[in-house]
């Protein structure tokens, strides 16, 4: 391991040199190579991880990289794109460990060929012998008097009625059984989705048949009754559910086309030994990182607590429900939110005790309007800073962590967290470095939504972001 040199005049010379519009990517292809097999909120356009990554390796020796915030793996990729020796990323939501193993796994153009020739042949059959099962569910359903649209019947029972009439057939075929399942999604297309998820799990070797479960949550999204375009969970108007009529399979294959062009330029892009570690953690903890090994993080954390900003877990339910992934049960996957920075308010008697004197200034003026709203804020900061603990004990002396954080308005007041992260960073050793303000006209996020869950409620949450940039100090 080489010993790190402390770089800072070097960076800081190239920062100031950078032209003012240098990280905002306007009308780039952000989703080129494995960056675009699946959406997630608020990705860090990979860009930003290439650009910081290039800047630093021109200066100092970088083997070791950390994403603990990783979502979908944006920066995981770039970290094995650049031929590191060891990659880490970690993340408490379910969707975002399969994301980043499925984006950096390379698989071969030969056996991509193979195994999608063979999953097409496999699905097609499966299509042609449940014709008549297919064909008549949706009879079936209006024969019973059973409104698609309704939340109670077929929205709450769906998995029984479900049951009955496979019976009908004397079919085995095995459907989910999440709470409203109905309500998320229609008769065909629930038999459709499973039909196609069968025979994927059928397949033996584990990265492809999670590369194609990665094209099978897409597609369960997409047909689902949720509103595209939103993070939050909202269903279609009900008068619009009854013409909802997705064909599944079609649609699975569009993202399995699109997916299979990028997973092939993956691997002719990337020809390294460069080993990727994908945690299900915590980043307040960390354990599945060695202590004093990371030479660079580079990381977007969330913008404030899920409920009032980006909800994650919300996003992603309409797949977790689908995927039967071990990290969790079926009844914890509502949960995942709540596990997130800011997931649980703090009392309502809290005082603010972190080191940040402009964290405290705000909580102050966000109390004196709304202890509520200044409970959530409180407890997301005092998260963060457990984060920025356990991170930094993972890092080596010299080594650098570029923080990519927006600044938000709660209860118009601003909070300036590239100021809070750089005062709360000292007593971990850590020196603000610099910090480069950026404007985000590419950030796959909106700019308004609504903190109270309302429909078309939608307030202004976020404008520019700061890229702060910080040494470890201390040995
Ligand atoms: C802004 S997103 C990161 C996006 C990522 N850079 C990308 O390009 O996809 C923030 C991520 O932090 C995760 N997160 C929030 N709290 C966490 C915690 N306590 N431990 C681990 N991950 C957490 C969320 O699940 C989310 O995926």
């Amino acid at each position: 391991m080489a010993v790190l040199r402390n770089i800072d005049e070097q960076l800081t010379e190239e920062f100031k040199k950078l032209p003012i519009d240098y990280w905002d990517f306007e009308g780039e292809d952000t989703k080129e190579l494995t960056h675009g097999l699946h959406n997630y909120p608020a990705v860090m356009v990979y860009p930003i991880y290439r650009n910081i990554i290039d800047i630093v390796k021109r200066h100092g020796e970088v083997e070791t990289f950390l994403d603990p915030f990783m979502g979908s793996g944006t920066g995981l990729v770039e970290g094995k794109l650049a031929g590191f020796n060891k990659v880490y990323g970690t993340d408490l939501n379910p969707l975002a460990v399969l994301l980043s193993k499925v984006k950096t796994t390379v698989l071969k153009e030969d056996s991509v060929d193979i195994q999608d020739k063979l999953l097409r042949e496999n699905i097609e059959q499966a299509f042609v012998s449940s014709k008549q099962l297919l064909d008549n569910i949706d009879n079936y359903i209006a024969e019973k008097g059973l409104d698609v649209s309704a939340k109670d019947g077929w929205g709450s029972d769906a998995h029984v009625i479900l049951r009955e009439y496979l019976d009908t057939y004397n079919s085995g075929l095995k459907i989910p059984d999440f709470k409203n399942m109905g309500y998320w999604f229609k008769p065909r297309v629930i038999l459709e989705l499973q039909l196609i998820k069968d025979i994927i799990l059928q397949i033996e070797n584990e990265d492809f048949r999670n590369f194609f479960l990665v094209c099978f949550s897409e597609t369960a999204r997409y047909v689902s009754n949720t509103r595209n375009g939103e993070f939050k969970l909202f269903r279609i108007k009900k008068e619009k559910v009854a013409d909802f009529n997705p064909d599944v399979k079609i649609e699975f294959y569009k993202y399995l086309d699109r997916n299979i062009e990028k997973i092939k330029d993956f691997d002719k892009r990337c020809n390294n030994d460069c080993e990727v570690s994908v945690a299900f953690e915590d980043t307040r903890i960390l354990d599945s990182v060695p202590d004093n090994s990371i030479d660079l993080m580079i990381t977007s954390p969330p913008y404030g607590d899920s409920k009032t900003t980006v909800a994650y877990g919300q996003f992603s339910r309409p797949s977790l429900w689908w995927l039967d992934l071990e990290l969790m049960d079926i009844e914890e996957l509502n949960q995942v939110d709540n596990n997130l920075l800011g997931g649980k308010k703090v009392d309502k008697d809290f005082e603010c005790e972190l080191s940040s004197r402009t964290l405290e200034k705000a909580i102050k003026e966000i109390k004196e309007k709304d202890l509520d709203r200044a409970r959530d804020v409180y407890s997301f900061y005092e998260d963060l800073d457990k984060a920025m603990e356990s991170i930094t004990k993972k890092m080596r002396h010299n080594s650098y962590q570029f923080w990519v954080v927006g600044n938000r308005t709660v209860k118009e007041v601003k909070l300036l967290t590239n100021e809070i992260i750089s005062e709360l960073g000292e007593k971990y050793g850590l020196v603000e470095v610099y910090d480069i303000p950026r404007n985000i006209p590419n950030k796959v996020m909106p700019s308004r939504n609504s903190p109270t869950n309302e429909t078309g409620k939608t307030v202004s949450t976020m404008t520019n972001e700061h890229i702060v940039v910080l040494r470890k100090d201390r040995e």
